[in-house]
């Protein structure tokens, strides 16, 4: 009989290991993709962390369909050492029931990112932070920190950045026009040309610049800078975090002003600095762009469209939109786009499109596979 139990949990155990995908060997864009408990990674918008040896995995955790306890949304994570097979560690920020917070359920929490502080040996998340009941007008981000990688993440607060500073690269000319938004028919010529202009950097100066969608990026001298969709997500902001990764320094570079970017994902490669971005369509999928610069500070040059693919894949990104590029570690020039196909009734069961970064004359390409071997990368 105990040869029997012992038989029948054997084929138990192997069954579900095949059903939860432990046996995974290659990237499947657009599938679902379950952890090993079976589960899809409910980590959205998110990015990696690769420490100790370890990937870790963070992103949107959104409610699944039918759940009603909305202190289950938050920040998700996952680890796993194959980039394939992933655990999930839970929810490493969780929203609260506490409505004296910030954070209260019916908030929104968008883009987490994390990074490792040496100096400090904390680790620390930034993400777009949304207040309850307001939509998207709070443009916030937020901040949390964590002794452990996994969590829990304390919420430390949520802020719009650099109040009462202005942009390294901003002409004094502009800091003294009087144009204001009343002034002008939204849409115009004219009202791109004061955005441009900073119309909405003038407006912001005193509250703090908008904070929307956003990525952190660490630079090869180890400043970290925060990089969000600011000006009414008409303008990109690089914003450089203090030595702590908690604070704003107050010194921050408007990028491509007035061009509606979304989505930044960066890397350095063959000596430039690039970045993935979307336009602004919502929850949409719109044509993926590509820029580069010289200097993380700008200025930066708008390439094009980095799909290759069918005219309908290339005017929505492989129907996704862009969140992250990692860089396999040790590995020079191996990166992974990483983006998401949004399910906009069902935000927890939203696909995942990691494809291969391929070049074209230094120039960042994606082409699409319907799936992949991870050590195909060049
Ligand atoms: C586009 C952004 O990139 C997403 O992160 C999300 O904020 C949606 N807009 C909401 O419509």
């Amino acid at each position: 009989m105990k040869k029997i139990i012992a038989a029948i949990s054997l084929c138990l155990i192997l069954f579900s290991l095949n059903l939860s995908g432990q046996t995974r060997k290659l990237i499947i864009p657009g599938e679902v993709w379950p952890d090993t408990d079976g589960n899809h990674i409910n980590a959205h918008g998110g990015g990696i962390l690769y420490y100790d040896g370890i990937y870790y995995w963070f992103g949107e955790a959104r409610l699944p369909k039918g759940e009603t306890d909305r202190t289950k949304y938050g920040v998700g994570c996952y680890s796993s050492k194959d980039l394939l097979n992933w655990k999930n560690e839970g929810l490493s920020l969780r929203v609260t029931n506490d409505t004296s917070s910030l954070l209260q359920a019916g908030c929104i929490i968008e883009r987490p990112k994390v990074l490792y502080n040496k100096k400090t040996g904390k680790f620390i998340m930034w993400f777009h932070h949304e207040l309850k009941g307001q939509g998207y007008r709070a443009a916030l981000t937020g901040v949390a920190v964590s002794d452990k990688v996994t969590g829990p993440y304390q919420y430390l607060r949520s802020l719009r950045p650099n109040a009462g500073v202005w942009p390294k690269n901003f002409p004094e000319g502009y800091k003294k026009q009087k144009v204001v938004e009343s002034d002008l028919k939204s849409g115009t010529e004219e009202w791109r040309k004061a955005i441009k202009e900073g119309l909405f950097v003038r407006r912001d100066f005193k509250g703090g610049q908008m904070a929307r969608d956003m990525t952190l990026f660490v630079d090869r001298d180890g400043t970290a800078y925060h990089i969000h969709s600011s000006e009414e997500n008409m303008t990109l902001h690089f914003s450089e975090l203090t030595d702590d990764y908690l604070d704003f320094t107050g010194k921050y570079y408007r990028v491509l002003p007035g061009e509606s970017n979304e989505a930044p994902a960066l890397f350095y490669a063959k000596g430039k600095y690039f970045m993935f971005t979307s336009g602004t369509t919502g929850w949409k999928p719109n044509p993926g762009r590509v820029s580069s610069a010289d200097e993380i500070t700008g200025p930066w040059t708008f390439i094009g469209n980095p799909c290759r693919g069918s005219v309908e894949e290339n005017n929505t990104t492989f129907s996704s939109q862009s969140t992250f590029v990692l860089q396999v570690p040790g590995r020079k020039n191996a990166f992974i786009f990483m983006g998401d196909r949004w399910i906009p009734s069902d935000l927890a069961n939203s696909r995942h499109i990691w494809l291969p970064v391929e070049w074209e004359n230094d120039t960042p390409v994606i082409k699409w596979y319907p799936e992949w071997d991870l050590r195909n990368l060049k």
